[in-house]
This record gives structure tokens, sequence and C-alpha cells, in this order.
């Protein structure tokens, strides 16, 4: 059994080889750009920790692994064009170091790429592997979507129930899967396969909160995300939502008036209202929410505890890190 951190070094080695052509470079250089400029590698280790749970990590799990954290890295492409977001893991947006349209067909052309790993793998699993992966991927969209009618929602608009139905397709569905994946390759049974996507799909859901929680919250420099920028295209994040819910009459109508005139003080000022609200405390509790349903269908899975450390161990990482 590898750790998270063993796995990630295996995952890298292999990874970091140049994934395109050179030519165009105006196609290919922003591709291989956001691959070089770091990230935690999450996904593909998920999916070979999945693996592992059941097996020996195969040489499919890599197959998934790169199809998985190609795609990934193509939606972070293409939701920092949506989000208007200028900084990426410390560093320039891919569509503000090159333009939207390099950005948009780097994006495209990532996704492609990630289809020829997964035609790699064993054709025996392959049909159901290209499923899994497939469903995760629409369910991204879809989440993307609901993420971006929410922004021109009144937040009275939107529930509590709604971010977290969109938080779990934008977000969590593609940890689910990934680690579902690995399960598949390491010919973990169907019932294993359920608990494994469900204590993926929990981990998300925490996963998404404390991402928002940092977008307001984190210290940039950690966090390498421009800070405050949900707040800045008012985002309907679980932070928003509380803060409306538990806030005085007269800070609800500050709240609205930033929202509606976008002032240049606009982060600070909405940042004062959480605090003043305790919407950091609450989230805390419920990431621990999620944790514990996550932790029940760890539990559940039919291997060895021991088998399950490392999945618990990239969990807690998951839910306390800070970038
Ligand atoms: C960012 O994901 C997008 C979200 C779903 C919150 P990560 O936090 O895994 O991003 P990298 O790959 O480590 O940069
Ligand atoms: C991202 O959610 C989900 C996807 C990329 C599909 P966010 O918009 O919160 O992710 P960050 O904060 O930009 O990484
Ligand atoms: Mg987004
Ligand atoms: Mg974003
Ligand atoms: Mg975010």
């Amino acid at each position: 059994m590898h750790s998270f951190k063993e796995l990630s070094e295996k995952f890298e080695q292999q990874f970091s080889k140049r994934q395109f052509p050179d030519q165009p470079s105006n196609l290919y250089d922003p591709a291989q750009y956001i691959l070089g400029i770091g990230g935690k590698r999450v996904r593909p280790v998920l999916c070979l920790l999945g693996n592992e749970l059941f097996d020996e990590v195969h040489q499919d799990a890599y197959h998934a692994a790169n199809a998985v954290e190609l795609f990934h890295n193509f939606t972070l492409i293409h939701d920092d064009i949506m989000d208007k977001a200028p900084l990426r893991r410390g560093m320039p947006t891919v569509h503000t170091k090159y333009n939207d349209s390099a950005a948009i067909l780097a994006g495209d052309v990532m996704l492609i790429h990630s289809y020829e790993y997964l035609n790699k793998i064993n054709s025996k699993i392959r049909t159901k592997i290209v499923q899994v992966f497939n469903k995760a991927a629409r369910e991204v969209c879809e989440g993307q979507q609901l993420d971006m009618d929410m922004e021109q929602k009144q937040p009275e608009q939107v529930d509590f129930t709604d971010y977290v139905n969109m938080i779990a397709l934008k977000t969590s569905v593609l940890l689910a899967a990934s680690l579902q994946m690995g399960g598949i390759i390491g010919g973990g049974s169907e019932g294993n396969q359920k608990h494994l996507y469900e204590f993926g799909k929990h981990v998300g859901i925490a996963f998404q909160i404390q991402d928002d929680y940092l977008d307001a919250f984190g210290d940039p420099e950690k966090f390498g995300k421009k800070q405050g920028g949900d707040i800045l295209i008012n985002k309907k994040t679980f932070l928003l939502l509380k803060a409306l819910e538990l806030c005085t009459p007269a800070q609800r109508k500050h709240l609205h008036g930033l929202m509606d005139t976008n002032p240049d003080n606009k982060v600070e000022e909405v940042l004062q209202v959480f605090r003043d609200c305790r919407v950091d405390e609450w989230a805390e509790k419920e990431k621990e929410l999620f944790s514990m349903k996550a932790f029940e269908h760890l539990d559940s899975i039919a291997v060895l505890s021991s088998r399950k450390q490392s999945l618990r161990e990239l969990a807690d990482f998951l839910l306390t890190r800070q970038h």
C-alpha cells in the first residue's frame, strides 16, 4: 500500500513528460502551460488509490488517472474564462496569459487527449470505464451551467439544497468517478464500487465547501487564486446564502447594495458581513457533516481497514487544505 505522497510522485513521474506536440505552438503551449504550473493531482491519485484498495496498481489505472487529470485541467481553463479569474495556481490563468480563443481550443484538445488515454485501457473493462467517465463529465457540465444560472439569480431564489446539488455536480462527481474507475480496475465488487463512489461524492462536497471558504478567507499567497473572486461575480456560495439567512435586515440591505453596485471595496465589505455572521464557523460544521457521511461509506467497503488508511489521510488533507 502506498501513501498519497508516494502515489502522487509516481503519477507525476509519468505525467510530467510533454503531453502534446510542439506545433501549432499557439494551441499546445497553453495546454502544456496549465499542466506545468502545479496542481495537487488529487483526482489521479484517488484513481490509483481506488485501484490499490483491492489489488496492486495496474497500468490501466495510470491511463485512467492521466485521462482524469487532463479532463480536470481542461475544465479549469474553461472555468477560469467563465469565472473571469486572473490567477490559477499562483500564476496567470490561460486566457489571461494567452487569449480566450487559445484557452477554449487548448481546453478542447485536452479533452480529446484524455480520451486517447481511456482508449489504451484493456478492452474488457474499457466500456464500463468510459461510461463512468462520461457520466461524470456530463454532470460537470450540468453543474457548471447551474453555477452560471445561479450567478444571475437573486440569492433568495437559491437555497442550500440547490447549492449542494450544484457543487455535487460541478466538483464531487469527478472525485467520485476517479475513485470508482480505480475500483473497477482493481476488480472491486459492484457494492464496494458504490460505497467508494459515495465516499468520493461526500468528500467532494466538503472539498468544494472548503474551496468556497478559501476563496473568501484563504491566504491568497497559498491559495493561488484571487481572493474574493467569488464575491466579485456574485457567486451564490453557501457563505453568501448562510450570511443572508443569519444577518440583520440592515446587513441584508447592505449585502444587496454591494451585489447590485459593485463598489471598489466590495470584497472587504462583504467579508466583514460574513465575519459578523460567523459563516466561517458554520462552514466548519457543514464540512464535518459531509465528511462523517463520507467516512461511513468508506467504513462500509468490505476490505481490511488497514487498506483504507491512505484514503482516510487524503480525505483529511483535502478538508483542511489551504490551497
Ligand atoms: C479546483 O480543484 C477546482 C475545484 C473543483 C474546486 P483543485 O483544488 O483540485 O485544483 P488543483 O488541480 O489542485 O489546482
Ligand atoms: C470549479 O469550481 C469546478 C470546475 C472547474 C468544474 P470553482 O469555480 O469554485 O473552482 P475554482 O475555485 O475556480 O478552482
Ligand atoms: Mg467556477
Ligand atoms: Mg472558478
Ligand atoms: Mg472556487
